[in-house]
C-alpha cells in the first residue's frame, strides 16, 4: 500500500495530488511551510523541508513509502532572489534524495520544467534532449535536479521520476511567480469581467497543460514499470501551445467582453529563452502518455 508524502503540498500542484490521492482513499501526509484550509482532506504537518531531521522524522513517523517533493520557487520569483531560489529548489531535494535512500524509500516524484531548455535548444519544438542552457536560476536549479536524479538512480538505485511541465492551468489552486501564470490571470479577468494587463507580448507561443492532464501524467509515470523508462532525467510532456493573442480572441469568441493591454515585463526575456512547442513523443513511447485536454476542451473546463 502506498502512503505518500507530498512536500510543498500547498502549490499549485499539490493541492490537486491532495485531492486526488484522498479521493482514491491513499493515506497522504501533507507538508508545507504555511497555514493549510481547514477542509483539507488529509494529514498536514508544518515542515520546511530545508529541516532534513524534521522531514526524517515524520517519514519514519508515518511509514511513508512514496514522496511527491513539490517544493519550489518559480520562474519569475527565482530571478528575484537567486541564492535563495537555489537555496530552496537544489537543498531541498538533496534532502529528499538522501532521507529517501536512509529510508528505503520506493519512488520519489520530482517536477521538472520547460525552463530546462535555452536559445541553443531549437526552441520551436523542443526535442527530449537537445542542448541546453538554461537562462533563470529556476532553469538552471531544474535542470542540475534533472542530473541528480539521474545520478541517485545509476550510483544509488534511487527511483525518481520527473516531468518536465509546461505552464499548469488549473482555477482552483493558483501558480505562484511564474512565467506561464498570465493564462490563468486572463481566464480569471475574464470571468470577474475586470481588465487585464499581459506581461508578455501578444506574440509569445508557449506550451501549456491542463490541470488533470498533469496529474495524471504524474500518476501514470509514476505507475510504469521501471525497466520501460528509458529517460532517468525528466520526460518532456506537453498538452498544446497557445499564445496571449490566442488566448484573449478564444475569450472573447465565447461572450466575454474582456479588454487586454500588453506591456510586457522581465518576464518576456525568460519567456523568449522558453519553447513554442514540445515533441513529448518519448513519453508517449515509453509510458503510453497522451493528453486529454486540448485548448477547446481546457477552455470549457476553466471558463464553464
Ligand atoms: N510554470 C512555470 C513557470 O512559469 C514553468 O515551469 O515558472
Amino acid at each position: 500500500m502506498e502512503k505518500i508524502l507530498i512536500t510543498g503540498a500547498l502549490g499549485q500542484l499539490g493541492q490537486e495530488f491532495i485531492n486526488y490521492f484522498s479521493n482514491k482513499g491513499v493515506f497522504v501526509l501533507a507538508t508545507d511551510v504555511k497555514d493549510p484550509p481547514k477542509d483539507l482532506p488529509c494529514l498536514f504537518e508544518f515542515a520546511d523541508v530545508l529541516n532534513k531531521n524534521r522531514v526524517d522524522l515524520l517519514v519514519k513517523k508515518h511509514k511513508i513509502n512514496t514522496i511527491y517533493h513539490l517544493v519550489a520557487i518559480l520562474s519569475a520569483n527565482g530571478e528575484k532572489n537567486p541564492y535563495n531560489s537555489w537555496k530552496i529548489n537544489m537543498e531541498s531535494f538533496q534532502n529528499i534524495i538522501e532521507i529517501s535512500i536512509n529510508n528505503k524509500i520506493q519512488k520519489v516524484f520530482w517536477p521538472s520544467s520547460i525552463a530546462v531548455f535555452g536559445t541553443e535548444s531549437n526552441l520551436d519544438l523542443v526535442s527530449q534532449n537537445p542542448s541546453m542552457n538554461p537562462e533563470t536560476i529556476y532553469g538552471v536549479s531544474k535542470l542540475a535536479g534533472e542530473k541528480l536524479a539521474s545520478y541517485y538512480f545509476g550510483k544509488f538505485g534511487l527511483d525518481i521520476r520527473s516531468l518536465r511541465y509546461p505552464g499548469i492551468i488549473s482555477t482552483k489552486t493558483l501558480p505562484g511567480g511564474g512565467t506561464t501564470d498570465y493564462v490563468i490571470e486572463m481566464l480569471n479577468s475574464a470571468k470577474n469581467k475586470s481588465d487585464y494587463t499581459c506581461f508578455l507580448n501578444k506574440k509569445t507561443r508557449l506550451p501549456m497543460m491542463y490541470i488533470d492532464d498533469a496529474v495524471n501524467a504524474a500518476i501514470m509515470l509514476m505507475s510504469a514499470e521501471r525497466k520501460n523508462l528509458s529517460i532517468s532525467t525528466s520526460y518532456n510532456v506537453t498538452g498544446f501551445s497557445v499564445t496571449p493573442a490566442e488566448l484573449e480572441n478564444k475569450i472573447k469568441s465565447r461572450g466575454f467582453n474582456i479588454k487586454v493591454k500588453y506591456e510586457p515585463d522581465f518576464r518576456q526575456e525568460i519567456a523568449n529563452s522558453w519553447p513554442k512547442e514540445v515533441d513529448d513523443s518519448i513519453s508517449h513511447k515509453d509510458w503510453g502518455w497522451s493528453c486529454d485536454f486540448g485548448f477547446e476542451r481546457t477552455l470549457n473546463k476553466v471558463l464553464n
